[in-house]
């Protein structure tokens, strides 16, 4: 027997789920508008070098990799970002910057399954390339912050830090790049003990731990505490000064529920600067993330060029938003079918549905011609509010009868009045 189940990780999206999806994917596509960042379509799959080049390890092990019939090592893409620094690259080269981009989409990781934790899952993803003021890093929380209010989310709150603490720490106690990035990959899964042990000075351990255990909501004190914490570290200072500044626009322009941890990391190794999450109360999963990563499109053959984006988790943002029970999209208008009684007033009847079509009105028609009762039954199953009934007494004397599925009244009515019965403008 053939497998007729999706790939493991993998789901069909059908009804109100579908709708949801949908809902969400119109908001990010409306704050991208509104913000100024403009669409582009890129390709599912990309070569395995432009994937794993900057990704990092931990998401490189997870990918979709194959040979393609031409023998080329190709990736289903596990993020967009590397795309966009392709492209920036490439054809937008020359552009003027900023360039504010925007995508949606689905992405592949080969994660372990589980609730908000998928194989293939949809992303809504923005990228800010060429703009390294600490304005272009509060673009980004603050789109967040929009798309999560315009949704309905309740409660959400920002988990804030700055990569470039941590990493200029560990600089400045010769620790290498790559087990920086090993560090960092351990902190971002909390496995704090096993992240220190792979730092030799006692003294950059001790102030590592210091900020590990550095929690607190008010993020002036939380930034107040940092610097006494770093006060040896010069450069780690001026990126907690980066941090303050940006904190200090975003919480001036919008009211935002956020906390400062110092020790908080991402999976992914080209983050350069501030990073960002955002939670609500009841998940313990990530809603979105993002950050800035200054050395990604030079990585990628570029001229140096300061970038900053972050990308949402649409099927995450669904369960949130079944979870704070904001999951049915308000329906956008009427649902008609219209029924004809007998094949002689089909045509009439296709007109009337042509006509409510071109008023805006979502139609159906009875295409499997049912008798009237069991059109009817099937029309309340599918959740119509009228339909239309359409027969040759009435149409004689140009009336149709309008019957009213959810308070199952019937009138008859003239097809002049059809739009006004229906309380369509
Ligand atoms: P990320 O944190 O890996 O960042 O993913 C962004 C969001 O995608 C997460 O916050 C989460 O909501 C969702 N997500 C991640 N993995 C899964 C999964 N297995 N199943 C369902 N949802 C998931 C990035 O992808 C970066 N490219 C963001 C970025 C853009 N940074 C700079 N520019």
């Amino acid at each position: 027997m053939p497998n007729f189940q999706t790939v493991r990780g993998m789901r069909d999206l059908i009804g109100k789920e579908a709708q949801t999806f949908i809902r969400i994917i119109t908001k990010a596509q409306e704050t991208a508008s509104l913000f100024g960042f403009k669409e582009v379509f890129t390709p599912h799959v990309e070569h395995l070098e432009l994937l794993s080049a900057k990704t990092g390890d931990e998401i490189c092990q997870r990918m979709f990799v194959f040979e393609d019939l031409g023998k080329r090592q190709v990736a289903l893409r596990p993020e967009f970002t590397a795309s966009i620094a392709r492209l920036v690259t490439s054809t937008l080269r020359t552009e003027p910057k900023p360039l504010k981009l925007f995508s949606v989409g689905t992405v592949y990781r080969y994660d372990e399954p589980q609730r908000g934790r998928y194989r293939e899952f949809w992303q809504s993803n923005f990228e800010l390339i060429g703009a390294d003021k600490p304005e272009a890093d509060t673009e980004l929380i603050l789109l967040t912050n929009k798309l999560m209010q315009t949704l309905g989310l309740q409660g959400y709150a920002f988990k804030i830090g700055h990569i470039g603490i941590i990493k200029e720490i560990l600089s400045q106690d010769d620790v290498d790049e790559k087990t920086q990035n090993a560090i960092l990959q351990r902190m971002d899964k909390k496995e704090y003990e096993s992240a220190l042990k792979l730092v030799t000075s006692e003294k950059c351990r001790g102030t590592l731990q210091s900020l590990i255990d550095l929690k607190g909501n008010n993020w002036r004190d939380t930034i107040e505490q940092i610097n006494v914490i770093v006060s040896d570290y010069e450069k780690a200072k001026i990126a907690l000064e980066n941090l303050t500044e940006i904190l200090t626009i975003v919480t001036s322009s919008a009211e935002i529920s956020l906390t400062v941890e110092p020790a908080f990391a991402r999976g992914l190794e080209y983050y350069t600067g501030m990073i960002f999450e955002v939670y609500i109360p009841q998940l313990e999963i990530a809603l979105g993330g993002g950050g800035r990563y200054d050395r990604l499109v030079e990585a990628f053959g570029g001229e140096s060029t300061f970038a900053v984006g972050c990308a949402h988790g649409i099927d995450r943002i669904a369960i949130a938003l079944q979870t704070q029970n904001v999951a049915h999209m308000p329906k956008a208008g009427l649902d008609v079918v219209v029924i004809p009684i007998t094949e002689s007033v089909k045509v009439d009847a296709l007109k009337i549905a042509q006509m409510l079509r071109d008023r805006g009105v979502s139609t159906g028609f009875e295409l499997l011609g049912r008798k009237m009762g069991k059109a009817l039954e099937a029309a309340d199953k599918h959740d119509f509010d009228y339909a239309v009934i359409v027969g040759e007494r009435e149409l004689c004397m140009g009336s149709i009868v309008i019957k009213d599925l959810k308070k199952r009244e019937q009138t008859t009515v003239l097809i002049t009045e059809l739009f006004e019965k229906l309380g369509v403008k």
